[in-house]
């Protein structure tokens, strides 16, 4: 049996449930190849399911290989291949419920990939897949935002938030976001028209109604979304299902967005990637060896863009 490296757990829990060991290296079936993982993107997703918090949602089996998030080469095919071959550079978004790419090799669906950006390196277009897939299909496939619409970002510098503005401005909509001081000047040259500073005002106070508002904390933050959205507007949570009844009695609407995979939304992404229209914001690197680490990052809530796992160490791109 072939092995590589991998972070696997074998129980639900805390950052100490992760292990850094050989795994037996996974065999593509029909309609899926194997990648080499040169880069995987740490997503909220990856501590959650490390928690046990998805597991009414998606059950997963034991021992399980986290992160989803990939970018790597085309190493091996299965059966009934229609898009890519061997040495292919690829990225993407593995499904959930089976193995992810905390490791050398991972076997995913054809139909989870695309072909990587070829302007950034694989640690970069590992950052885009999740983030990048959530923020489109919050923004425009549930929210219809449209060219002068005004939308307000929260968490905007955070991995969909940093990817949300930068696609918001694309559309022609007139971007608000919320964050940290520290994050004030990074929003404004990612063209941020009004940064809210959420920890010395109140959004609700100062921001004046919005078409769209993306919620990505929920709780607090969603309750009190409503008061600034037009008559007509949207609230879009990607974090829990807002009220139909609270969204009623405020004349505005409601939709709850679970990011789906998405090959040609990939393909779109990685070609505003190459016209240098959208670019991955990447604060942390780390080896493979340091998921540890990174998870514990990512679940301290306050990641600038994302956080990646470097599997493979480039020479060139
Ligand atoms: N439904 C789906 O399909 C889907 C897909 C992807 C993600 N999600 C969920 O969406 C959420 C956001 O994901 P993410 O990857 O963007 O997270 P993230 O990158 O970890 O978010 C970090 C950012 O949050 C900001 N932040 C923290 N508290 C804030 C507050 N009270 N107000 C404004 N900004 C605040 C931080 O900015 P400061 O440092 O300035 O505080 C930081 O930049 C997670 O819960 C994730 O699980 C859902």
């Amino acid at each position: 049996m072939k092995l590589m490296r991998a972070v696997c757990i074998y129980a639900f829990g805390g950052p100490e449930v992760l292990r850094y060991e050989d795994a037996p290296r996974p065999h593509p079936g029909e309609g899926e190849v194997l990648v080499r993982v040169h880069a995987a993107g740490i997503n909220p997703i990856d501590w959650k399911v490390r928690k046990g918090e998805w597991e009414r949602i998606t059950p997963h089996a034991l021992p399980l290989i986290l992160g989803w998030d990939l970018s790597g080469v085309v190493e091996g095919l299965g059966s009934n291949l229609k898009h890519f071959k061997l040495g292919d550079e690829v990225y993407g978004c593995a499904d959930v419920s089976r193995d992810g790419a905390y490791a050398e090799f991972i076997a995913v669906r054809e139909s989870d990939l695309a072909r990587k950006p070829r302007s950034v390196d694989h640690v970069h277009a590992a950052a885009f897949p999740m983030a990048g897939l959530t923020a489109w299909q919050a923004l425009f496939d549930a929210g219809g935002l449209a060219a002068g619409q005004r939308v307000l970002i929260h968490a905007a510098a955070g991995g969909v938030g940093s990817l949300a503005v930068q696609m918001a401005k694309i559309k022609g909509a007139e971007v608000i976001g919320t964050a940290s001081e520290r994050n004030h000047d990074f929003l404004r040259k990612l063209g941020v028209g009004q940064v809210v500073d959420y920890q010395r005002e109140r959004f609700e106070e100062v921001v004046e109604p919005v078409d769209l508002v993306l919620d990505t904390l929920g709780g607090d933050i969603q309750e009190r979304s409503w008061e600034v959205l037009k008559p007509g507007g949207i609230l879009v949570s990607i974090v829990s299902p807002p009220s139909a009844g609270t969204a009623a009695a405020h004349g505005v609407r409601q939709a709850f967005v679970m990011a789906k995979t998405d090959a040609s939304l990939l393909c779109q992404i990685a070609a505003l990637a190459d016209a240098e229209k959208l670019k991955a914001i990447v604060e942390t690197i780390l080896p493979l060896s340091d998921a540890t680490r990174g998870q514990e990052l990512s679940e301290q809530g306050h990641t600038r863009g994302k956080i990646v796992l470097r599997v493979v160490q480039e020479t060139t791109g």
